[in-house]
């Protein structure tokens, strides 16, 4: 994962006193995520924001190493209570602090439409898995079509906000797109979902193969 984190960094505070946007989709994603984990679960979460998905998956699993690339939004996340079993790190999928065939379950929520390699990321994901580990994501499609004008016209617009540094590297992302190259990096897919249907956050789980 190579793109600069200096959009990130800049917007973690305001990001940290943001609403989750669509509650509904967020409680789903984590009901159905929460019924894959173990009180045995070693779990990885990548792309971790500001930390509170880390701190509501806890509960649930034996430990968590929840990681960001951005420095910024991983101070806000230590500036949260925290819990006995989280830890974070500044770090991306491909550091080497993380080590391959220890955790049961990683997860990464909001992310892989942001990442410029994404097939590189799930191999080297299907690596940082146990064996039979499973892997957890809900990306934005914003490439799919049928999104309407609205769409079209910040589609139009995200170059030029990319120069000036208000939007960050972004790629628009397919379901289909997304299944492949999910399942060509060793993955069985065992369900999906769209949280929320539009515009459609695909939420995959997938079995290490
Ligand atoms: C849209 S936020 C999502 C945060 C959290 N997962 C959530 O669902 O609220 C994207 C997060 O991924 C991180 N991020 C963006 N691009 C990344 C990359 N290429 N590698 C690692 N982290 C990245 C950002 O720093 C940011 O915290």
């Amino acid at each position: 994962m190579t793109v600069d984190h200096t959009f990130w960094d800049k917007a973690a505070p305001k990001y940290a006193q943001q609403p989750i946007s669509d509650m509904g989709a967020y409680e789903e994603t984590l009901a159905r995520t929460i019924s894959y984990l173990r009180p045995e679960t070693r779990l990885l979460e990548l792309g971790c924001g500001t930390g509170g998905t880390a701190l509501r998956l806890a509960p649930h699993v034996h430990s968590v190493v929840a990681t960001d690339f951005s420095a910024g939004m991983i101070a806000q996340a230590y500036d949260r209570p925290q819990a006995d079993n989280v830890s974070f790190l500044k770090a991306d999928v491909f550091s080497p602090e993380l080590e391959a065939g220890v955790f049961d379950v990683i997860v990464g929520f909001n992310l892989f439409h942001l990442v410029e390699d994404p097939r590189s990321a799930y191999a080297r994901i299907h690596d940082l898995l146990t064996p039979n580990g499973l892997f957890i994501s809900k990306t934005p499609c914003i490439g799919e079509r049928s999104l309407g004008w609205k769409f079209g016209l910040l589609r139009r617009a995200i170059p030029i906000l990319q120069l000036l540094g208000k939007a960050p590297f972004v790629r628009y992302e397919t379901i289909t797109g997304l299944e492949h190259d999910i399942t060509a990096a060793g993955f069985r897919i065992v369900e999906t979902g769209n949280y929320p249907v539009r515009p459609p956050s695909h939420f995959v789980v997938a079995h290490k193969v």
